[in-house]
């Protein structure tokens, strides 16, 4: 294999002065994704469809790239939806709900995760919110809100304001011993930080595209577990979610056995090209790889931001406890100011939780951050 760095002068052409630190926001994409989506672009110009038999392997490629991203046991585990929030809403609106039931999550939660889970209050389901702000023990602040009426946990693998990382490990464990259905949104770590469906005994696991795995908005990766997948009922109907998909003269018809139950209409074919080209490189280099590079910068963040008596941290600095996203506020609270200052300077950034949110990938350059330092002292 080519070198890193090698990949990375290949793959990466963002404009000579830009420093992104937002790819907990949106990403850039890397060269590869930017050219496949030209070309899908060029054939659909001179040819519309009729290469769609080869359209059709990019989806099962991108079944399969999904499937070893999360090490899930089968490409039927995996659906290919619009986003993480739509994900979300199916197992919300998927399970059987008994008046008194409760879903055990965080205060920490991104709105997705949350807003969907408030609406089963309809239902008489309660939303438990675990402090995660005051405690040293996230785990068990999530574990001490559940009782005998929790019927499933779901949480973030990586927060996305604090860049809190969660014992994922340690959480599927407690949900299996006590029989509750345990839903992860992955989208602030699939891409960046290696991920198990099966080691952490996941029941649902959601992430778009459009993050850390440097793809395009709009395309979701969505995980069940065949068992918890049959307890799932369905919410949306079409063509392509059926069986017999294909066969549009069949009048008798049943959901099809794999996830592609939950795709009820035509693929979204654009987004599946760009996202097989961004997954395509990722897997080359190896999660694995990434994930040392990503926890590289982030520690060189919190060890410059933590020499800075002006600073404090928002991200927790122990290991294990964050993966690529650093938030930080300035003690005077002039973070507002912090951040126009930044983004004077070309650093692209986000204000999150109260404080400054910073986000590099694997191939942010490391003089990139320390520039990006230098611009916070300064104005500190
Ligand atoms: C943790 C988390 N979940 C969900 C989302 C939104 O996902 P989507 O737009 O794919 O529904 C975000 C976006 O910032 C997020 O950070």
């Amino acid at each position: 294999m080519q070198s890193l760095q090698n990949i990375i002068n290949q793959e990466f052409n963002l404009k000579q002065d830009l420093i992104y630190l937002n790819h907990a926001a949106v990403s850039p994409w890397p060269v590869r994704t930017a050219r496949a989506v030209q070309k899908f672009a060029e054939d659909n110009m001179i040819e519309g469809s009729l290469q769609y038999p080869e359209w059709l392997k990019k989806e099962s490629e991108l079944r399969r790239q999904a499937r070893l991203i999360l090490n899930a046991p089968s490409v039927n585990d995996i659906a290919l939806l619009k986003n993480t929030s739509e994900a979300l809403s199916v197992v919300a609106y998927g399970l059987d709900w008994k008046q008194g039931d409760n879903i055990v999550s965080s205060n920490q939660e991104f709105p997705s995760n949350r807003i969907v889970w408030e609406s089963l209050a309809s239902k008489g389901v309660e939303f438990r919110e675990a402090d995660l702000n005051t405690t040293n023990s996230p785990e068990d602040a999530l574990f001490s809100l559940v009782d005998e009426k929790t019927k499933l946990i779901t949480i973030s693998s990586v927060q996305f304001g604090t860049g809190l990382r969660m014992d994922l490990k340690q959480i599927g464990h407690f949900c299996r011993e006590k029989a509750i259905l345990f839903c992860v949104d992955a989208i602030q770590s699939l891409g960046a930080i290696q991920f198990d469906v099966q080691e952490i005994n996941a029941d649902f696991v959601m992430a778009d595209g459009h993050k850390w795995m440097l793809g395009p908005e709009g395309l979701a990766i969505f995980y069940s577990k065949p068992e918890a997948r049959d307890h799932l009922n369905l919410n949306q109907f079409g063509w392509h979610m059926v069986k017999t998909q294909g066969d549009f003269d069949i009048r008798d018809w049943e959901p099809a056995l794999t996830s592609r139950r939950f795709e009820c209409g035509s693929p979204n074919m654009l987004g599946i090209h760009a996202l097989n080209a961004s997954l395509s490189l990722l897997l080359e280099i190896g999660i694995e790889n990434i994930e040392k590079e990503v926890i590289r910068r982030s520690e060189y963040i919190i060890e410059k931001l933590s020499a800075n008596n002006k600073l404090v941290l928002i991200t927790s600095g122990s290991k294990k406890r964050y993966a690529g996203i650093v938030t930080f506020q300035i003690n005077n609270f002039d973070n507002e100011g912090l951040f126009q200052y930044l983004i004077d300077n070309n650093i692209f950034c986000a204000l999150r939780s109260g404080g400054i949110r910073l986000s590099p990938h694997f191939y942010t350059p490391i003089s990139q951050l320390e520039q990006t330092i230098e611009v916070i002292d300064n104005y500190s």
